[in-house]
């Protein structure tokens, strides 16, 4: 048992112990370390003010991703590189290319948002030899408001650091070797502890140790990337007694295709999962695009999302579409539900206590299969699903559906099949009569939610809307986008 966190900051290694175990990096390093470039907006992940970059050895590979400090925990941390605003700075005490170019372009007014900004478009920098397209920047910029510069001077800007310098010359580039060599000394398999005033955090190396301490502590609470748990400290001030995280198991952190199905380790991020699923259809990369911002994707993970359990959750209904099953383990025992049946009722999984998800298990698409996904809400970037649907429809040779899943977010208290509008598709051609059926039938499926996101008259409304579009965009072989935005002209 190690009773510390090591990692590097800047270019400092610290090693802490004895800590608040859910005290946040924002907080740390803005009242420990008087690092205050960092600043803090939100506290829960939305504005991007505080988005500093982690460095992390993957498959031995050293990685810089932007995160939101404000709502991950310092004891997550051991083994990474932080990087804040502060060390952009040149050795000769310049400014970073990238600052260079947003006080060149006046890609600031107040400067609230700005180091934010900056740091994640070093992000991108540091990733990339050639300035990324602008819609990749637009993408990468998605979660840091600027509520007086406007977006056009700072996207520009990065264009303009690359005439500054190129990326390869940045001394986070060119130190990488070495900072990989201090994270793989730093890194070692000893269970961390940390502890203070009767509450702790346990960080375990392995999935065996992870899978004794779950069922030591079965009332722990777990955290992964701590985007959905973040908030329950900073925002309803919750101050868990036991935690046990799961970052440091790369074990966890794997996605292997085994050439029908995908198996998708639990702590496998958002942005990494985005890769292996966006591959099997389009709409699926398109929506997890949308899935918060790229802060909250390159810190949250599949698996977090699916236990939460929340019924607005965006990955859900793509799973339950696609066939996918969880495997759940505790200790040394592991079962396999149908993503379906994991959810039982309002936040309330087939999880025992001692349970956690190790992976999932997703099968990809046959040929011939239609597939259809959307996610209806305000806002196209970083916004929460109204409605969330997801859409697999198989048929025989002669044309008649032999299977079909209609799996909808935010239409009941969990993500839910629709099994009599299902049902009304079964044995016909999936033609516009058919779609009718199934549209009608959807009233018996749900009740859905009346709240300040949207009214039940909405959202049952949009639903029945999808169904149809579904079956146009069938006839007319095409997949209906517009300027690039899926669906989010679906507002009634
Ligand atoms: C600004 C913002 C925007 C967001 N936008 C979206 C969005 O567009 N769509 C969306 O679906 N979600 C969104 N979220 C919610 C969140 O990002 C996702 O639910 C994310 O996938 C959670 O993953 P995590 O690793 O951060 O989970 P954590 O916060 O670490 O944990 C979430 C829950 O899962 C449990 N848990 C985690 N891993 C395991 C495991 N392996 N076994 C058992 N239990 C586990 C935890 O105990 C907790 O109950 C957003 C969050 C923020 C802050
Ligand atoms: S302070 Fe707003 S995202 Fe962290
Ligand atoms: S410059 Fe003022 S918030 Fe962006």
């Amino acid at each position: 048992m190690r009773r510390t966190v090591r990692f590097l900051l800047n270019d400092r290694e610290f090693s802490l112990e004895g800590f608040d175990p859910t005290l946040t990096l924002l907080d740390w390093l803005r009242n420990e370390r008087r690092l205050v470039g960092t600043k803090e907006g939100c506290a829960e992940g939305d504005c991007g003010a505080c988005t500093v970059l982690i460095g992390r050895l993957r498959n031995r590979e050293l990685r810089y991703e932007a995160i939101n400090a404000c709502i991950r925990f310092v004891a997550t941390l051991d083994a990474c590189h932080i990087v804040t605003v502060e060390h952009l700075k040149k050795a000769s005490g310049g400014l970073h290319p990238v600052q260079q170019a947003m006080v060149e372009l006046h890609g600031s007014q107040c400067g609230f948002c700005t180091p934010g900004i900056v740091m994640s478009l070093t992000a991108l920098w540091l990733g990339a030899a050639q300035a990324p397209s602008r819609e990749r920047i637009e993408e990468a910029l998605a979660g840091n408001l600027c509520r007086c510069t406007g977006y056009g001077p700072i996207i520009s800007a990065l264009d303009r650091a690359y005439e500054i310098e190129a990326s390869s010359a940045d001394s986070l580039n060119v130190g990488r070797a070495e900072v990989a060599r201090k994270l793989a000394g730093l890194a070692d398999r000893e269970v961390i502890e940390i502890s203070e005033g009767g509450r702790r955090l346990f960080a375990p190396a392995t999935a065996d140790q992870f899978a004794e301490l779950t069922a030591a502590h079965p009332d722990a609470t777990l955290v992964a990337g701590a985007t959905d748990v973040g908030l329950w400290i900073t925002k309803m001030l919750m101050r868990p007694a036991t935690v046990i995280a799961l970052g440091r198991i790369g074990e966890l952190d794997r996605i292997e295709d085994k050439g029908d199905h995908l198996v998708i380790g639990a702590l496998v991020s958002v942005s990494d999962a985005r890769a292996a699923l966006g591959g099997l259809d389009p709409q699926i990369d398109e929506l997890i695009r949308r899935f918060g911002s790229e802060q909250v994707r390159n810190a949250g993970t599949i698996g977090g999302n699916v236990a939460n359990g929340s019924p607005i959750g965006d990955s859900p209904p793509v799973l339950i579409a696609l066939g996918a099953s969880v495997i759940l383990r505790r200790g040394s025992e592991r079962r396999t539900v149908p993503l379906e049946q994991f959810f039982i009722a309002y936040k309330k999984q087939d999880r025992q206590p001692g349970d956690f998800v190790e992976a999932l298990i997703v099968p990809k698409p046959r040929p011939g299969t239609l597939f259809h996904v959307s996610k209806i809400s305000k806002r196209f970037d970083e916004d929460i699903s109204a409605v969330c649907a997801a859409f697999r429809l198989e048929r025989d040779e002669a044309g008649l559906t032999t299977n079909a899943v209609l799996a909808f977010g935010g239409m009941a208290a969990t993500p839910k099949r629709a099994a009599a509008a299902e049902a009304a598709l079964a044995g016909r051609a999936f033609d516009a009569q058919a779609a009718e059926a199934a549209a009608l039938a959807l009233a018996s499926d749900f009740k859905p939610l009346d709240d300040w996101r949207a009214s039940a008259r909405y959202r049952s409304t949009v639903a029945a809307n999808l169904i149809r579009r579904f079956q146009a965009e069938t006839a007319t072989g095409s997949v209906h986008r517009v300027a690039g935005i899926l669906r989010s002209d679906a507002h009634a």
